[in-house]
This record gives C-alpha cells, structure tokens and sequence, in this order.
C-alpha cells in the first residue's frame, strides 16, 4: 500500500500549494464543520475505469481516507466519521466480502502508530461483533489502545445500517423500562440519541458523497437530520484534502436555518 510521508507536517506544509481554482484564502478556520461524515462511494468504478479489480479500488480508497483523516486532523475537526461497510454489503460477492473484511483489519494495523500519533480516539458504529474474528480483534484493540485520546474522534461505520441501529435503539429502550429503569413518558429525543451508536458524538454539520449518487443508503438517517450535503462526481480514490476543502467552503457558504427563517428574513 503506498505511504505517503507528510504525517508530521503543520497545518502550512500540509496545505501548501492549493490549486489555483480553490479559493483557499477565503477558508474561514473559525468555521470548520465539527463533524464532517463521507460515504466513501465509487472504488469500485474507480478501479474499472482503470482496467483494474475493485479490489485495487478499495485500496486505494483507504489511501484517500488515510489523507483525509489527516486534514481534518490538521483542520481542528473535532469527529470524522466514515460509511466504510454497510448492513446491506454483505450481499457483495463473498470474495469482495473477504477482502474488505482483510482490507480493514491490514489497514488497521498499518495505521495504528498514525492514529495514536495524531491522538485520535477511534469509535466504531454498527454491529462489529458479526466481523470475521480477526477483523474483530483488531477492532476491538485499536478502540482499547486509543480510547483514552484526546484529538479528533474517527467513527468507522462498519456493519452499520441506520434502520438497524434504530431498531435496536427501541430495543434497548424498551428493555430500559421493562426493568423499569425508564418510564415510557421520559423516552424522549435526547433518550432516543443516546442509545444511537453515535451517542455522546454531535450530529455531522457536513455529509459528503462522492461518485455522485444522491442518496443516503440507511447512512445516520436520525443524525443527518439538519446536515449539509455535498456531493461530488469525484470517485472516493481520488477525492483529496484539496476537495475536502471545496465541501468545507461550500459549506460555510450556505444559509443553514435548522427549520427557522434565512438571516435577513427575520421580523
Ligand atoms: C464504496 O465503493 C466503498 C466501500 C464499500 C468500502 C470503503 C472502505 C474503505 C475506503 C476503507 C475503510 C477502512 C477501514 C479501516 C474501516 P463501492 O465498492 O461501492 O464502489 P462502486 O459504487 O463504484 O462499486
């Protein structure tokens, strides 16, 4: 897999040279989304294009996501989450399956040093006891050996569904007050979020899709209540730290309102 050696830069060095087009300047740092979340789509296409396996496309892939945790890291962003397998993937052919599955332990390993050199606490969202054994086990030891960090949470999405965490959120409610430690009246917003896989992480301002699809796919249906979106036609393998910043920009360009009325619009 190719290692790209810039994990030790500043902020400065890592964004040297934006592309002419970007309007980098106009960046306003005080404004980065707290949660920014990707749908990692289009490996899969990105590899064909090329003539080559999906396979080399998930690779790739998670070269491309090893650079963005880096530059939200740089950028103060306090939670990166990422759509990395869903509950619907496993109708994948059993091969691509078992790569993936392979993929995400190997890649786990090899990024350890970096996770715990940036301070990144690492969560994981979906149901990661279904994982082959291995996978699990190394989960399960990175989320030890980082859960005492104190920088930028990522929250992998792996065996995740959002109908599928919805349910066993009511699930767990509704044990909740069978044992009667909850009464049906104080199920409230706040109770239903905190049995989410997300409990305790704020919501994602900033949903980005790449390959071009205008879908949520099951991906944080309560979460993504009032985030932003930005979708892109770029292929997950190509989507960069330069990219990243256009959604950020695109961003901090919008009129978020939350249900009330546009700045300006006011009595
Ligand atoms: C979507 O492309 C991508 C995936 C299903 C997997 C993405 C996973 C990673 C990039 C690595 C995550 C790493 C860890 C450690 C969890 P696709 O196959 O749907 O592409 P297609 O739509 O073009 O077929």
């Amino acid at each position: 897999m190719e290692q790209v050696d810039y994990d030790d830069s500043t902020f400065e060095t890592f964004f040297s040279n934006p592309p002419a087009e970007l309007a980098f300047d106009q960046l306003d740092l005080n404004r980065i989304p707290r949660h920014i979340s990707c749908i990692m789509d289009g490996n899969g296409r990105w590899a064909t294009a090329r003539g080559l396996n999906r396979g080399e496309g998930h690779k790739a892939g998670i070269v491309a996501l090893r650079e963005i945790i880096t530059a939200c890291v740089r950028l103060g962003v306090d939670v990166l989450s990422a759509y990395a397998f869903s509950t619907e993937n496993w109708k994948r052919p059993k091969q691509e399956v078992n790569l993936l599955m392979h993929l995400f332990a190997q890649t786990f390993v090899d990024e350890l040093p970096l996770l715990k050199r940036e301070n990144v606490r690492v969560v994981f969202l979906g149901d990661i006891s279904a994982l082959p054994k291995r996978t699990r086990d190394v989960f399960e030891f990175g989320l030890n050996e980082t859960a005492h960090h104190t920088g930028m949470v990522l929250a992998l999405a792996v065996n995740y569904g959002a109908r599928a965490e919805l349910t066993r959120a009511a699930r767990l409610l509704a044990e909740d007050v069978a044992a009667g430690r909850l009464t049906s009246e104080h199920i409230d917003e706040q109770a239903v979020a905190g049995k989410l896989y997300t409990a305790g992480l704020p919501d994602p301002e900033l949903i980005i899709r790449t390959s071009g699809e205008l879908r949520l796919s099951n991906y944080l249906l309560w979460q993504a209540a009032y985030s932003e979106f930005y979708i892109t036609s770029t292929y997950w393998p190509d989507f960069n730290r330069w990219e990243l910043i256009d959604a950020i920009l695109a961003f901090q360009g919008r009129d978020r309102r939350f249900g009330g009325l546009s700045k300006g619009r006011e009595a």
